[in-house]
């Protein structure tokens, strides 16, 4: 049906400098969300996939390959052998045990920190170069997890973190002000859980500094209501478990975000979870993960931003940073 009329073939891998390849490690409610998000977005050549359940590996692939119809043509893999991630240029890991109803993220540590020794050392093996972006929970200790098993630089190591809380804020601003979440800025730091900073003080509508907004529109922006909205972005992960079992849909708007961000080198501004030392007060040598608004590029995290805080957001982070690190120190990695 199609005749040939290119003679000199070579492979596409060196025909396009562009080709682009993203797994995703674990194929459950969170990576596949992922991976749908990513597939929708023409980011990516080929994406990859892996997981120990062979068979749901398999049965998500086929899924998904049958939408190729209505979408920009990617390579799906599956294999629950790491050898099929080779050369990755972005690595995301999924995997691991959830909350039950009612539990804490930092519960999932000791079960998810034996599934990580067995991932990540395998992951880079296979790929020296990539980027590493860890979502599985605890996602800050997980992260520091990873970043210490691979090797790799802090740059190239980094968690989806408060980036679902940061989204999770702007909605819940947005529909208190009757506005586009998209024209709310607004950033969650430190732990992305039970201890997440909100930065009050950097929000803006449309550029306008928050509190200029809404005396303009003659509302009451008291100190109470604010509260409730952060309580509420807490309290948000709890209520969605309580109701569906998992939360699933806005941490693959948020993970095809960053992994944009990423390879297509935006140097776009955006809360991951990065390695704090040294910034905001926190101690050099308290070498912990948390989330604080940082430039993402092709190399990772380019850098980060000087938001000035107050001295009640700086101890908020600063006391975060104390727990994870006193969490870190009994872990034997
Ligand atoms: P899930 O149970 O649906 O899926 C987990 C998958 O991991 C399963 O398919 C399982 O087979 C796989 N897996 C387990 N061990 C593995 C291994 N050694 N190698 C490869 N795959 C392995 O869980 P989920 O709802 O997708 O959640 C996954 C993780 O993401 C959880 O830790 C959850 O708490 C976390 N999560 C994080 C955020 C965030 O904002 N950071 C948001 C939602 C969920
Ligand atoms: C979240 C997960 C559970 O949705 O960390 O916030």
């Amino acid at each position: 049906i199609l005749r040939p009329f290119q003679f000199d073939w070579k492979s596409s891998k060196e025909f396009s400098k562009r080709h682009t390849k993203i797994t995703i490690v674990g194929v459950g409610n969170v990576g596949m969300a992922i991976a749908q998000t990513i597939l929708t977005q023409d980011l990516v050549d080929e994406l990859v996939l892996v997981d120990t359940n062979a068979n749901k590996l398999e049965g998500e692939k086929l899924d998904l390959q049958h939408a190729a119809a209505f979408l920009p043509r990617v390579q799906i893999q599956a294999d629950t052998d790491f050898k099929i991630t080779h050369h990755s240029d972005l690595c995301i890991i999924t995997a691991g045990a959830r909350q039950n109803p009612g539990e804490s993220r930092l519960d999932l540590l000791q079960r998810n920190l034996n599934i990580f020794k067995s991932i990540v050392p395998t992951l880079v093996r296979e790929s020296p170069e990539c980027l590493l972006l860890v979502v599985s929970n605890p996602v800050d200790v997980l992260t520091y997890i990873a970043w210490k098993l691979s090797g790799f630089s802090p740059n190239r190591v980094f968690g989806s973190g408060t980036n679902l809380d940061s989204s999770r804020f702007r909605f819940l601003l947005a529909d208190y002000l009757d506005v586009n979440a998209q024209e709310v800025q607004a950033y969650m730091v430190g732990e992305h859980g039970d201890s997440s900073v909100a930065l009050w003080s950097s929000i803006s509508v449309g550029g306008v500094p928050i509190l200029s907004f809404v005396t303009n529109k003659s509302e009451e922006f008291e100190q109470q209501v604010l509260e409730k909205i952060r309580k509420k972005v807490v309290e948000s992960a709890y209520e969605v478990i309580r109701l569906k079992g998992y939360t699933s849909w806005a941490i693959g708007y948020s993970v095809a975000n960053l992994a944009r961000s990423l390879l297509r080198d935006q140097r776009s501004i955006q809360p991951v979870s990065l390695l704090s030392k040294g910034f905001y007060g926190i101690g050099d040598d308290v070498e912990v993960f948390l989330s604080l608004p940082a430039m993402l590029g092709r190399s990772g995290v380019v850098s980060v931003a000087q938001i000035q805080l107050t001295d009640e957001e700086k101890n908020r982070l600063q006391n975060s940073a104390k727990t994870l690190w006193e969490i870190q120190q009994q872990l034997l990695i």
